[in-house]
């Protein structure tokens, strides 16, 4: 048992038999991958590929060094031109990116030897910080320690650096930070603190400070009610949990750059199992919800994407249309062609077509994508997959078709760790890992229907 220092006492997921060998079943924090061992042919096609690309040069001498250092090891340095190669080609590589024209300009900030939990949360912290740049906004990759082989590393739990508490897709990492001692006030728009640790061990959380967690105000110009809903959104959409694999290593690598309007307000703002403000928003136009002819939901999603692009644009937080981001990706597909890589192959169709993207020119063709080509296989994101402690919910079926609105009441605090999709597990082999997202889970979470949601500034329908 190690102490926690905001709460007196915990229960980690490290077992005895490993970092993170066995599943214990109090410990409130998920289990994460471990790295497998390095893959030769990974490990030789990167550095092949890198120099074909680079440098031109010859890769004797470097390969010969690689594969000695690996035979003696087990594992491999990457130099600091090569991972910062990686890390833009990663997301050159991202298949469900619309905005991959800019990835030659990723800045790179190498914290490769950073693996501390508490240094990690406070560098990811400044990431934002740098990467906002006063509105300015840099595309930012911040890479940390690599995990040793059999080793899951340095991880965040936190999918993004700047969340809110009553965003119901967060209610698990909520419940988690509270059990790990972070006190919630009720407030939705509270961001979630940071949440690191390092192969399942003892987490450390950190409050995001105000000054990393740019926000803009929502108002639209033509209508004055707009402001009085009190919405909000963060500047930086800075994706934290993903990992880094880079022939044949794995990182935790947090990047980001500018948001697309949709994101924030097709999505973020409007999905019914998000913050689900469509329907009160439509009423404030004054449309008839029940008519078909009124089409509220489009009506209302464009006023909302027009509010988001007009508050971003006033406080001079640099921010992209649908429309714009659509040509832009169509040009990054020529220049890939023309470069001789695979560019359609690369592409999910159903990732880079933002929602309201029937107008746009990505929307109305096909793509030739091919997951696990060989490019992406050598440098790649991927999603965590992660086994989240899950609150048993006596009242889950009685929920399902129920609106679902932010945020729910606190969960009883006794999770239990099974895996929503297959029901039960043993060891840290969960057969969901295999499902294509990656995910094995999101936390059917709480619980019992709640309170009224406290979203300062904003009243939300019941
Ligand atoms: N869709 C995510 C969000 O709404 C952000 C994903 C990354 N997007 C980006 N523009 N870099 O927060």
């Amino acid at each position: 048992m190690t102490s926690c220092p905001v709460r007196g006492s915990w229960t980690p997921s490290a077992g005895p038999r490993g970092p993170v060998g066995v599943l214990r079943p109090a410990g409130p924090v998920p289990v994460p991958e471990v790295a497998p061992e390095v893959d030769r042919g990974l490990a030789e096609a990167f550095v092949r590929t890198y120099h074909h690309e680079v440098t031109g040069a010859d890769p004797t001498d470097r390969l010969r060094h690689v594969l000695t250092e690996l035979d003696r090891t087990g594992d491999y340095t990457h130099t600091p031109d090569e991972i910062e190669w990686a890390c833009r080609v990663a997301w050159r590589n991202a298949d469900r990116c619309v905005g991959r024209v800019y990835w030659n300009a990723l800045r790179i900030r190498d914290f490769r030897q950073v693996a501390d939990p508490r240094q990690v949360a406070e560098t990811a912290v400044e990431h934002a910080r740098v990467s906002f740049n006063h509105g300015r906004i840099r595309p930012t990759m911040t890479v940390f320690a690599p995990a040793a082989p059999g080793t899951a590393g340095p991880r965040i739990l936190n999918e993004q650096l700047v969340r809110y508490a009553g965003d119901p897709k967060y209610v698990a990492l909520r419940e988690l930070a509270r059990d790990l001692g972070w006190d919630w006030d009720g407030d939705g728009w509270a961001v979630l603190p940071l949440i690191a640790h390092i192969d399942g061990g003892r987490p450390h959380l950190l409050p995001v400070p105000a000054d990393a967690a740019a926000e803009v105000r929502l108002e639209h110009p033509h209508y004055p009610w707009f402001a009085e809903l009190g919405l909000r959104w963060h500047a930086l959409p800075i994706i934290t949990d993903m990992r880094l694999e880079a022939g044949g290593k794995w990182y935790l690598a947090p990047f980001g750059g500018w948001y697309v309007e949709t994101e924030i307000s097709a999505r973020n703002l409007a999905d019914p199992d998000r913050l689900d403000m469509l329907p009160e928003i439509a009423t404030l136009l004054g449309l008839d919800r029940t008519a078909a002819w009124t089409d509220w939901r489009n009506a209302a999603t464009v006023v909302l994407n027009q509010a988001v692009l007009w508050s971003f644009t006033r406080d001079r937080v640099r921010i992209s249309d649908h429309h714009s981001e659509a040509e832009r990706f169509l040009e990054h597909l020529a220049r890939e062609s023309r470069a001789g890589r695979a560019a359609q192959e690369n592409v999910d169709w159903s990732w880079v077509n933002l929602p309201s993207a029937t107008p746009t020119p990505t929307y109305h063709r096909y793509y030739r994508h091919q997951p696990d080509q060989p490019l992406p296989r050598l440098v790649r994101f991927r999603p965590p997959p992660m086994l989240q402690p899950v609150r048993p919910s006596p009242d889950h079926g009685a929920r399902r078709g129920r609106r679902s609105g932010p945020p729910h009441p606190p969960a009883p605090r006794s999770p239990s760790w099974t895996c929503p999709r297959s029901g039960s597990w043993s060891g840290r082999h969960c057969p969901s890992w295999t499902t294509p997202s990656g995910w094995c889970a999101t936390s059917t979470a709480s619980s019992t229907p709640s309170a009224a949601p406290r979203w300062s500034g904003c009243s939300r329908p019941t």
